[in-house]
């Protein structure tokens, strides 16, 4: 570990805050962020419900023992929310810029440094509390969505693949058994890691991601093809903000007349995606199709050991920095190093799937379907 400041100017005590969706690991980067600095003699307090609770000036200490048993349990023992302290709910619904209070709770506690956890949503909040209030932060990226930018991969993204593929293989079989198409709904937000990480994977037939827009005969066509091949199922997913190509050229007549009312059915209605797929591809291709959401569920429970690996060494690296004064950065990963990335760099900005990205061109190699051509 670099060399940690032995005079006055030494770190005694610190905030840690989780914000924005949970996600299995945030107790783990907890309890190696608290471990690492406890050592050392600071003191830590944990801010409860993400930024709320730094405005409203609750919290919890948190100490070596308080973190005992951790590593494995899913969620965040100090809560989370998505509120930004400059947009706070207020009781008749509107917002308020609560910055100042958040800072002054910071000052008052006589903190020296503000550890957030979280996605693009804290990054960005963290530079604004940094930038806006002077504040000492360091922040580490937590998201199942995999979007953070500046780093290789956030906390959290193995384990809501990982259940991800677990339960598309479960579905796998009941579609086998009954010669079904099966539509499967993953969230992520408005990027594809996590439905091609879950559909690469499990074998998925079709994986449809933000970053590609899909045509719907493209899909029915590799349906079909399947099905010529004596393959009488199919699995379909989706992720959350995939989306229809705007011009459909190739579209037959009869089926742009169905495709537009369906598209109209969407737009007014709060019906997911994959409900509008469905009813397409059932008609394009005669084959029975079936839904399954698996929304929260990638959220939940006990973090894969592959994302504790992960978490332990994010928050090592952040009590780091921390301990260290190397403030106003993000812990990023970069190949087999954990590295500290300006967090002016990272706020405000998104890291979607590259259209070149190898796993991609691995898809496309085994025949996957990602809806832009057969
Ligand atoms: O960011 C994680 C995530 O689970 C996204 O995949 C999803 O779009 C969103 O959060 C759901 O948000 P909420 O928990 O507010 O419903």
């Amino acid at each position: 570990m670099a060399e940690i400041s032995k005079n006055a100017n030494r770190v005694k005590s610190i905030g840690i805050l989780t914000s924005g969706g949970d996600c299995p690991g945030l107790n783990a980067v907890i309890r190696a962020i608290v471990r690492a600095v406890a050592h050392e003699g600071v003191e830590v307090f944990g801010f409860l419900e993400g930024f709320t609770g730094l405005v409203e000036n609750r919290f919890q200490t948190l100490s070596d023992a308080d973190c005992s048993g951790l590593l494995t349990v899913g969620g965040t023992i100090l809560r989370t929310s998505r509120n930004k302290p400059n947009k706070m709910p207020t009781p008749d619904g509107g917002v308020r810029d609560m910055t100042g209070a958040a800072i002054e709770t910071y000052r008052r506690m006589n903190l020296d440094c503000l550890v957030c956890l979280g996605g693009g949503g804290t990054q960005k909040s963290a530079f604004h509390l940094m930038s806006e209030g002077g504040i000492n932060v360091v922040t580490a990226p937590k998201t199942i969505d995999n979007d953070v930018f500046g780093t290789d991969i956030c906390f959290g993204y193995d384990t809501g693949m990982t259940i991800g593929a677990e339960a598309i293989d479960r579905l796998h079989t009941t579609a086998s058994s009954h010669h079904r198409v099966m539509i499967v709904d993953v969230m992520g937000h408005n990027t594809g890691w996590l439905a091609l990480g879950s559909g690469v994977a499990s074998g998925a037939d079709v994986i449809l991601i933000p970053e590609i827009p899909y045509s719907l005969n493209v899909v029915a066509e590799s349906l079909l093809e399947r099905m010529r091949h004596g393959k009488r199922f199919s699995i379909v997913v989706v992720a959350e903000g995939a989306t229809e190509t705007v011009a459909e050229p190739s579209r037959k007549r009869a089926d742009r007349a169905k495709a537009s009312e369906l598209k109209n059915k969407e737009a007014s209605s709060s019906q997911p995606k994959s409900i509008i797929l469905a009813e397409y591809l059932q008609s394009a291709t005669g084959l029975e199709t079936r839904i399954s959401s698996l929304g929260y569920l990638q959220r939940g429970g006990i973090p894969t050991p592959a994302d504790r690996i992960l978490c332990t060494a994010f928050g090592a690296k952040a009590a780091e920095l921390v301990l260290t004064r190397k403030f106003g950065n993000m812990v990023a990963k970069r190949g087999e190093d954990f590295v500290p990335v300006p967090l002016k760099d990272v706020a405000g900005k998104r890291r979607a799937v590259p259209l070149d990205h190898p796993l991609l061109q691995a898809a496309r190699a085994v025949n996957t379907c990602l809806g832009d051509r057969t």
